[in-house]
């Protein structure tokens, strides 16, 4: 009897060690512990990826694929906006970003972004060359579950996207038509006879500017003597100012290009047509976007005014995907930060738009030396 109880004790025994072995390895050492968390964390990170899968198809660990529709390479304010696509949408940063180049051509964009669907992307950045058209395709988005995230101009024909970030064109144009107006006050000018030199034709940001300046132009009986294309470059800003020296020949003393670029071709023209402009010339020069280079010329005198069109949208992009990669409703419209930058301190310090005071900064060296881009 006695050996039969030690016998089973004996059993007992190793029944015992045999589960407090099995029991060890699971919960024992550190490694383990953390390799059992981590095999939980990895399946509940999966759990909520799937989820997140579901709302915007990026998946855990890999790369948010971003498409992006760019307008084209027409100007220097669109290689900024390029480069602050790239510089943000990196490997680095989480994403995987395919660019398409499409050269100001509104078919190539609408198949870059089918392109887009076809190829997955989590989400599609697209700056509209022209504002209208986009209502099927933003459809055959929302139909594939892609958010699109419209940047600069806008979309004037449907409401097929995620988010807008942008400039006001129209306050632009508004802005230029105050200005102008006390500028013109401070000078003792009384008649304006002015040149327009549009951008791109279908462009929200043409539409918007054109319509600003008219609105003031209208109301203070200025004379707009003409309006053509010059499709945002430096050869059709110069082309134009060449036919515009031609026609108007001693009949205008405003020029307003509506990008940078065109008022460099503009300069050119004008140079070699002999009328002087920008601070003590014949024709007062104004331009929009402002960047360093322009700003430049408006530190020199050559410009008087320039409005800015802000270029750095793709940080307020990267936090709108954020967003809903977190499952938030980002906000519909973000407008970014302008500032309006004059050669001269003849106008006051402030003028008013659209019912907000907004300041004029005059351009020194030191406004210079901070500007981003
Ligand atoms: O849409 C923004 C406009 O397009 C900028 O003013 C111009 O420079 C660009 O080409």
């Amino acid at each position: 009897m006695k050996k039969f109880v030690a016998l089973l004790l004996a059993l007992m025994m190793v029944l015992a060690m045999g589960a407090c072995s099995s029991n060890g390895t699971t919960t024992e050492t550190p490694n383990d512990t953390a390799a059992t968390d981590d095999a939980a964390t990895t399946d509940d990170a999966a759990t909520t990826d799937d989820a997140a899968t579901e709302d915007t198809g990026a998946a855990d660990g890999e790369l948010i694929k971003v498409g992006f529709a760019q307008v084209g390479h027409e100007s220097d304010w669109r290689t900024a906006s390029t480069k602050s696509a790239q510089d943000v949408f990196t490997a680095e940063n989480g994403y995987e970003l395919s660019f398409v180049d499409c050269d100001n051509d509104s078919a190539v964009q609408l198949d870059a972004v089918r392109n887009f669907i076809q190829q997955g992307m989590d989400y599609i950045i697209i700056d509209p060359i022209v504002a209208t058209g986009w209502d099927t395709v933003l459809t055959e988005c929302e139909d594939e579950g892609i958010p699109v995230i419209v940047i600069d101009r806008t979309v004037d024909d449907s409401d097929k996207y995620v988010s807008w970030v942008g400039s006001n064109f129209k306050t632009e144009g508004l802005a230029c038509g105050e200005w102008l107006k006390a500028y013109a006050a401070a000078q003792g000018i009384t008649e304006i006879n002015a040149l327009v030199i549009e951008g791109s034709t279908g462009a929200s940001a043409t539409i918007g500017r054109t319509e600003g300046f008219k609105e003031i132009a209208d109301r203070e009986g200025w004379t707009i003597l003409d309006s053509q294309n010059g499709d945002f470059t430096e050869a059709g800003g110069q082309e134009v100012m060449e036919s515009y020296c031609q026609s108007y020949k001693g009949q205008f003393n405003v020029v307003i290009c509506q990008n940078d670029n065109e008022a460099y071709g503009a300069m050119t023209a004008m140079d070699q047509a002999g009328v002087t402009y920008g601070v003590g010339g014949d024709v007062i020069l104004v331009s929009f976007d402002a960047n360093k280079a322009a700003l430049q010329l408006v530190l020199d005198g050559k410009i008087n005014a320039n409005f800015e069109c802000n270029p750095m949208a793709a940080p307020d992009v990267d936090a709108i995907i954020k967003q809903l990669e977190a499952g938030e409703t980002p906000e519909k419209e973000v407008y970014m930060n302008e500032s309006w930058f004059v050669a001269e301190d003849v106008a006051g310090e402030t003028i008013t738009v659209d019912g907000q005071e907004q300041a004029l900064v005059l351009m020194t060296q030191e406004v210079l030396d901070a500007r981003p881009y």
